[in-house]
């Protein structure tokens, strides 16, 4: 492995049995809180895509909106948050997913994406896909061009690539 994954790996601390037994929680807290491993996560999403037009970075709550908010910055585009239902204030699609450790229902405000805009979608991580499959659907219902799905933690195991990809999704991971 390379110095520089080694190292964002390092940065990401592994907690078991949360939120339920049997689950090893991947916490991003801890690299958020190194000031060069954050750096080096958002310079690594953003760089395939320095140069390219970019009109929209969709962020997923919570851990999206942090590392989709610093893309959308380096890549001067706007951000749309997507978010666990009941939280947007204005007209919104909603769909409900399921995830490694749950189901729940998320939404995107209807007006937040103008048709053919391209959209890259943020997540710190994906484990079964279930999560950025929901969000990829919504953006599509409302028109987006998804270029990519981008996280820094891919837990293949959980086969969550492998679903993006199956919908035609570019999908870019840092670490598994
Ligand atoms: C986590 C993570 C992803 C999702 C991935 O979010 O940040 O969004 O789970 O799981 P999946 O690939 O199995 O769908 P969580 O729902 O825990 O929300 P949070 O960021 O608000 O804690
Ligand atoms: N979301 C789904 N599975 C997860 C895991 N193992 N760690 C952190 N976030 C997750």
């Amino acid at each position: 492995m390379e110095n520089r994954y080694r190292d964002l790996v390092s940065s990401i601390r592994a907690i078991p049995d949360y939120p339920k037994p049997g689950i090893v929680f991947r916490d991003i807290t801890t690299l958020l809180g190194d000031p060069r491993a954050f750096r080096r996560a958002v310079d690594d999403l953003v760089h395939p895509y320095a140069g390219t037009k970019i009109d929209k970075i969709a962020g997923i709550e919570a851990r999206g909106f942090i590392l989709g908010g610093a893309v959308a910055h380096q890549l001067s585009a706007g951000f749309v948050p997507i978010r666990k239902k009941g939280k947007l204030p204005h007209d919104t699609v909603r769909i409900a997913y399921s995830l490694e450790y749950g189901v729940d229902e998320m939404e995107m405000h209807r007006d937040a994406i103008t048709p053919g805009e391209k959209v890259i979608v943020v997540d710190d991580l994906i484990a079964t896909g279930g999560t950025a499959e929901a969000a990829c659907k919504l953006l599509t219902q409302m028109g987006a061009d998804i270029v990519a799905a981008c996280f820094v933690i891919d837990l293949p195991e959980l086969g969550g690539r492998k679903k993006l990809e199956d919908m035609g999704i570019d999908v870019r991971t840092l670490v598994s």
